[in-house]
C-alpha cells in the first residue's frame, strides 16, 4: 500500500481567501463566507486532528480560534443585516473540496506520524493568519475608508488586530511544539 503523504501545500489549500468586491457589500459577503468557513469547517477539522494526535491542548487552541472567526463574521453581520446566508464563494468551494480529499489521507497519516501533521497544520495556520492581518484585511479596511464608511473600517481594524493575535498564538504553539519534538 502507498504510504499516505500530506504536504504543507495540501494543508495550505484548505484555506480560503476572501476577495475584495466592487462594492463594500460584495467585500463583506466574501469576508463573512470565509470567516464562517474557518469557524464551522476548517479550524474544527484541525482541532479534530490535534485531538486524534493526542494533543487536546492544541485542539483547544484551534477550537478557540474557530470561535473567534465566528465572532469576526458576527461583528460584520451587525452592519450588513440584510446579508442572509452568503453564497459560497469559488475559493471557499474549492477549499471545502480539498479538505474533503485530504481528510482520509490525514486520518491515516495521523495514525503513523501525528507530529508531522500537527506541525504542518500549525505552520500553515501562522502563514494564513499573517496573510489576513498583513495583506487581505488591511485592503478591506482601506476600501471602507475610501468609501467613507468608518464603521466598516473600524470592524476590519478590530479583525486585523485579532488575526494578528491568532498568528502570534499559533507561532508560539509551533515554537513550543518544535522544541518539545527536538527534546523528545
Ligand atoms: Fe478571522
Ligand atoms: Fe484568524
Amino acid at each position: 500500500m502507498e504510504k499516505p503523504e500530506i504536504t504543507e501545500d495540501m494543508i495550505l489549500d484548505c484555506f480560503a481567501a476572501a476577495t475584495e468586491g466592487e462594492s463594500l457589500e460584495g467585500t463583506a459577503v466574501s469576508f463573512v463566507d470565509v470567516e464562517e468557513y474557518e469557524n464551522k469547517v476548517m479550524y474544527p477539522e484541525f482541532a479534530r486532528w490535534a485531538k486524534k494526535a493526542g494533543r487536546p491542548d492544541l485542539g483547544r487552541l484551534f477550537a478557540k480560534v474557530a470561535g473567534e472567526e465566528g465572532l469576526h463574521a458576527h461583528w460584520l453581520r451587525e452592519l450588513y443585516t440584510e446579508m442572509g446566508t452568503p453564497e459560497r464563494g469559488d475559493d471557499t468551494e474549492r477549499a471545502v473540496e480539498v479538505l474533503k480529499t485530504i481528510r482520509a489521507n490525514c486520518d491515516a497519516l495521523i495514525e503513523k506520524n501525528p507530529e508531522a501533521v500537527l506541525e504542518k497544520a500549525l505552520s500553515v495556520a501562522v502563514r494564513v493568519e499573517q496573510r489576513e492581518y498583513q495583506d487581505i484585511y488591511p485592503r478591506f479596511r482601506d476600501q471602507a475608508l475610501e468609501k467613507n464608511d468608518q464603521k466598516s473600517a473600524d470592524i476590519y481594524q478590530r479583525v486585523i488586530d485579532s488575526e494578528q493575535q491568532h498568528a502570534e498564538w499559533f507561532q508560539t504553539a509551533l515554537d513550543d511544539y518544535r522544541a518539545e519534538m527536538a527534546a523528545a
